[in-house]
């Protein structure tokens, strides 16, 4: 039988395109060297290092789809507005022949948004509480996850992890997973190794190089973090000596 997913196939850059590489967002290499990125009927993680065109990617491919750039909610529209890059008009995306039926683009915490806290922070202040704030942004992503998202839907989550506390992160990855047997397809930009670890996945490593995909126990998130966690007083007294 035909399958509805992936929803979302594939993405390449138009080839009748006209695109000046040495500009952002095209001078990233794994922009440049997009290719045709296919996706995982369940889950494709984006993981690479800080600044590799993660999110630049997944931002490209929700406005390419309709999303607007302050993401599924409208919390950030400030701090975004006017700072996406054009990507998304140069973008083509192979859907299949059936629509998700539900669907959410959730943006990074980090960057644009730690604008937008910097702008908060007198007003947070004045409830007396920034740890009120952090815990808020935890239990209210995990709200998103059992509650807003209804299933057989696409869902584009950039760094979901970054509220989360490691006990939540595991709860995040049965949500996923529970949302992914309800036909639904995730594209999740993300630096945790505890995410990385689903098995219905496919991880596509951003680099000088471009993109490839790699294996959960060959990404730098599983090496970095299991030789250190094993071995980490050793760790902290050559990193602290030098
Ligand atoms: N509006 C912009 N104009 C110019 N350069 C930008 C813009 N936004 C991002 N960049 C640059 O593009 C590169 C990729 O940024 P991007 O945010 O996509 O990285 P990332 O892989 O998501 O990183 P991280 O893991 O830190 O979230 C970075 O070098 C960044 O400085
Ligand atoms: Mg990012």
């Amino acid at each position: 039988m035909l399958s509805a997913k992936p929803y979302l196939q594939s993405a390449c850059i138009r080839p009748d395109a006209a695109i000046d590489y040495d500009t952002y967002p095209y001078n990233i290499p794994a922009i440049r060297e997009l290719g045709r990125l296919e996706f995982h009927p369940d889950v494709t993680f984006f993981v690479g290092e800080n600044g590799s065109g993660k999110s630049t990617l997944l931002e490209g491919i929700a406005l390419a789809l309709g999303y607007s750039p302050e993401g599924g909610t409208r919390n950030f529209q400030l701090a975004t507005a006017g700072s996406e890059s054009s990507l998304h008009k140069v973008l083509r995306l192979a859907r299949s022949y059936r629509a998700p039926k539900d669907g959410y683009f959730l943006r990074a915490e980090s960057f644009f948004n730690v604008a937008t806290y910097m702008d908060e922070v007198g007003y947070l202040d004045s409830y007396g509480g920034k740890s009120l704030h952090a815990r808020s942004h935890g239990e209210a992503f995990m709200a998103l996850l059992t509650h807003k998202f209804q299933g057989k839907g696409l869902y584009l989550l950039d760094e979901p992890e970054s509220a989360l506390s490691p006990n939540r992160q595991l709860a995040a990855l049965a949500a996923i997973h529970r949302l992914v047997e309800d036909k639904s397809q995730f594209i999740i930009a993300t630096h945790s190794p505890i995410l990385l670890s689903y098995p219905n996945a496919k991880i596509i490593q951003f680099d000088g190089g471009g993109l490839s995909e790699v294996a959960f126990e060959d990404t730098e998130h599983y090496v970095v973090t299991h030789d250190f966690l094993n071995n980490y007083r050793d760790r902290l007294q050559r990193l602290l000596a030098g």
